[in-house]
C-alpha cells in the first residue's frame, strides 16, 4: 500500500510522530537490558531520535529555515511517495523480550531509511532533500549497529 495526498508538511509531522516513537522505544529498552554496552548503545540511539524529533519540530515552526519557498513548497502536495505511512505499521507489545525489540527495532530503522530516501528523491531540488538524505543514512547507521547488537547478545546467547 502506497500513501497520497503527501505535503512536506505532514512528511515533518509524520517525522516528529515517528522520531518521538523510536526515542520511546530505545529509551525503554535501555531501561531493560543489564549490560553496561547495549544500555550505552540504546541510549545513543535515543539521543539520536531526540534530535531528530526536535529538528522536525523546528522545522514546522519556522519552514523557511529548512525549506525553500516555504509557503508553496510546504503545502505542494505529492502524488505518490511509493511507501507505507511508517505511521500505520503494528506496534510492539508492551511484553515483548529484548529479542522482539530489537528485531522490531530494526525493521522500524529500515522503514525510516525507505521513508527519508523517498522523500529525499522527491523532493530533489529542494535544500530540505539533503536533510532527508543526511537522516536516510542516519537510520541506516541506527540499523546496522542494531544488527551487530543482534548478533552479539541474541544468537551468542542460543
Ligand atoms: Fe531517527
Ligand atoms: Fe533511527
Amino acid at each position: 500500500m502506497s500513501s497520497k495526498g503527501w505535503t512536506i508538511e505532514k512528511a515533518l509531522q509524520t517525522g516528529v510522530t515517528m522520531e518521538e516513537g523510536a526515542y520511546n522505544l530505545y529509551s525503554n529498552a535501555s531501561k531493560m537490558v543489564k549490560s553496561s554496552g547495549s544500555k550505552q548503545m540504546l541510549k545513543e540511539l535515543a539521543q539520536d531520535e531526540l534530535k531528530h524529533m526536535e529538528y522536525f519540530e523546528k522545522a514546522l515552526k519556522d519552514p523557511s529555515k529548512v525549506v525553500a519557498d516555504a509557503q508553496t513548497a510546504l503545502k505542494k502536495t505529492i502524488k505518490d511517495l511509493g511507501v507505507t505511512d511508517p505511521l500505520k505499521e503494528p506496534e510492539l507489545s508492551p511484553d515483548a523480550t529484548y529479542q522482539e525489540v530489537l528485531l522490531y527495532a530494526i525493521k522500524s530503522e529500515k522503514n525510516a531509511n525507505i521513508f527519508y530516501l523517498s522523500l529525499a528523491k522527491e523532493f530533489s531540488g529542494n535544500n530540505i532533500a539533503k536533510v532527508w538524505e543526511n537522516f536516510a543514512q542516519q537510520e541506516a547507521g541506527h540499523k546496522q549497529k542494531l544488527e551487530k547488537e543482534y548478533d552479539d547478545v541474541i544468537l551468542a546467547d542460543n
